[in-house]
């Protein structure tokens, strides 16, 4: 076992204090240059240009929970309401379909890209309380497949840099699930990577290094892990924000690492005592990520 390295929130530098009621979704957008996030519950798009610092932000229509850009322009995004083509600047939706119009509570979750341009979505009942929350992917021929279930909150996906594995969070449940990825993407063996306790907070947002280290933001943890592709825990960044919610490289060397954070359910207490709360952070990890791949359809 190595030393646990533990960083200081002094190391986190806040690129956006953006106060987002629930950040989420950070993206990298290589073709543009920017990052991309969400804030969930206040309904906003923020974009971010690496260089210059350029800042723009636009009201979504519906709660949007995970984007991803499209091969041919635009995005495809997880809502409350399903899956949609989404383009921020023009605000035009093309709603797609939703995957479960039998669980009306429920609302899609964080998302993300395979290797072979498929798009990945969970969803979750949006009380946080049922376990009604089930795995998608939706290809590039518009097929939908739903691949586990059972889940309180889904969050993550993230896939190792090989693409044979697929990672998953219960986040409720406090545990990491890896999954063995078929050639044509079919997940199975399901195993227990991670499980954590109370005071660690609940898994959230996962990103994967270009060594097939993860990389886990805790929500009500205040800080984001590395873990070992063996589930080995090396290190802890600390942040000024207890409800840390995704992470993403970016930057063209991929070696930035962005986090959104939360104010969603801060009382006037935790608020004054974290001003920087909704922000959106940068973060020096020492490692590269992953280019993440545009769906393909
Ligand atoms: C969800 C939040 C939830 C959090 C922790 C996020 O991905 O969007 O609604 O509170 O995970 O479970
Ligand atoms: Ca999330």
């Amino acid at each position: 076992m190595g030393t646990l390295k533990v960083f200081s929130q002094d190391a986190a530098q806040c690129v956006w204090p953006a106060r987002a009621e629930l950040g989420e979704g950070a993206l990298w957008v290589p073709s543009q240059g920017a990052l991309y996030w969400l804030d969930i519950k206040g309904r906003k798009v923020h974009r971010l240009a690496l260089e210059g610092g350029a800042r723009e932000s636009w009201e979504t229509p519906l709660r949007m929970t995970a984007l991803a850009p499209r091969r041919q322009g635009g995005f495809i995004a997880g809502t409350e309401r399903g899956l949609a083509f989404y383009e921020p600047r023009s605000g035009r939706l093309e709603r797609l379909l939703n995957p479960e119009p039998e669980r009306p509570h429920n609302r899609c979750n964080d998302g993300k890209v395979d290797l072979a341009g498929r798009f990945w979505v969970g969803t979750m009942d949006d009380h946080e309380e049922a376990p009604t929350g089930a795995l998608y992917r939706f290809d590039a021929q518009g097929h939908l497949a739903r691949f586990d279930d059972g889940y309180t909150v889904t969050n993550g996906p993230a896939f190792s840099p090989d693409g044979r594995t697929l990672y998953v969070n219960d986040s409720p449940q406090r545990v990491t699930y890896a999954f063995d990825m078929s050639a044509d993407g079919v997940p199975g063996g399901r195993r227990v990577l991670l499980r954590f306790e109370e005071p660690h907070g609940f898994p959230d947002g996962i990103t994967v290094d270009a060594e097939g280290g993860l990389w886990i933001a805790f929500y009500a943890g205040g800080c984001v892990r590395h873990f070992s592709p063996e589930g080995e825990w090396l290190a802890e960044y600390r942040l000024p924000a207890a409800k840390t919610t995704s992470v993403a490289f970016g930057g063209k060397g991929l070696d930035r690492l962005f986090v959104t954070t939360a104010r969603d359910g801060l009382d006037a207490e935790a608020l004054a005592a974290q001003p920087l709360a909704g922000g959106l952070f940068e973060l020096s990890p020492g490692v590269r990520g992953v280019e993440p791949v545009p769906y393909a359809g």
